[in-house]
């Protein structure tokens, strides 16, 4: 299965529902950011908060906060909070001002610094759902760890981008994101603290809950 086709067909059937990713794209002032979830993650991650409700949440990589925002819409019917990690000042400042313009700022913390650095650095807090999406793919598999930590039991686990080891456009030139992604899917997979799978949508999903 070719995953763009298949990403566009689900998105021709589910377009018009949804936080739209062009118009939120069109309304953002700034020309650089890192780049957003599909629309069809976007919708996972709603039907996911949907089944779930997540009180307490914690997003690794914030850029303009669309994905962000799409958890929020949710969050924000029961009260929910999400905490979001952005270490781009520049960005994290456009991200806020995308949270107020789209009526969900009072659902959303952002915390400016490096990932790697903030959640080892957490103590008590606990998560009730994590979405792993940070540009520096080689915090994956040393985040991994402290990520599981911060999880509750029965919390869930979402990462973007997992099948990057599998997609012709990075195959050949991008060895150590690849390796980072892969090494971070065997530790996913081999946990025994974890039931796991990974969804063939946007570039691949990752959704593990811990037992
Ligand atoms: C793929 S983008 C996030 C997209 C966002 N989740 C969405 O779909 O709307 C990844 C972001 O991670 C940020 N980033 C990269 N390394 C980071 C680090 N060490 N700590 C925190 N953020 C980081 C980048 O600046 C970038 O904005």
């Amino acid at each position: 299965m070719n995953l763009e086709e298949a990403s566009r067909y689900i998105n021709s059937l589910y377009g018009k529902r949804g936080v739209n990713r062009e118009e939120y794209i069109e309304s953002t002032e700034l020309e650089k950011f890192g780049s957003i979830v599909d629309e069809d993650v976007s919708r996972a991650l709603q039907v996911l908060f949907y089944l779930t409700r997540p009180q307490n949440v914690l997003e690794i990589g914030t850029s303009i906060g669309y994905s962000t925002v799409s958890m929020a819409t949710v969050v924000k019917g029961y009260g929910g909070k999400i905490t979001t990690i952005e270490y781009d000042e520049n960005v994290a400042e456009q991200a806020i001002k995308n949270f107020k313009r789209e009526g969900v700022a009072e659902t959303i913390e952002v915390k400016t610094g490096d990932a790697q650095k903030i959640i080892p650095q957490i103590e008590s807090e606990r998560f009730d759902s994590i979405f792993q999406d940070v540009g520096d793919k080689r915090l994956y598999p040393l985040l991994f760890d402290d990520c599981i930590r911060v999880l509750k039991p029965g919390g869930l686990l979402v990462a973007e981008d997992t099948l990057f080891p599998v997609m012709n456009r990075f195959k050949k030139s991008h060895e150590e994101l690849i390796e980072s992604i892969n090494k971070f899917n065997q530790m996913v997979a081999d946990d025994p603290r974890l039931e796991s799978t990974i969804l063939s949508i946007g570039d691949g999903l990752t959704v593990a809950i811990k037992k």
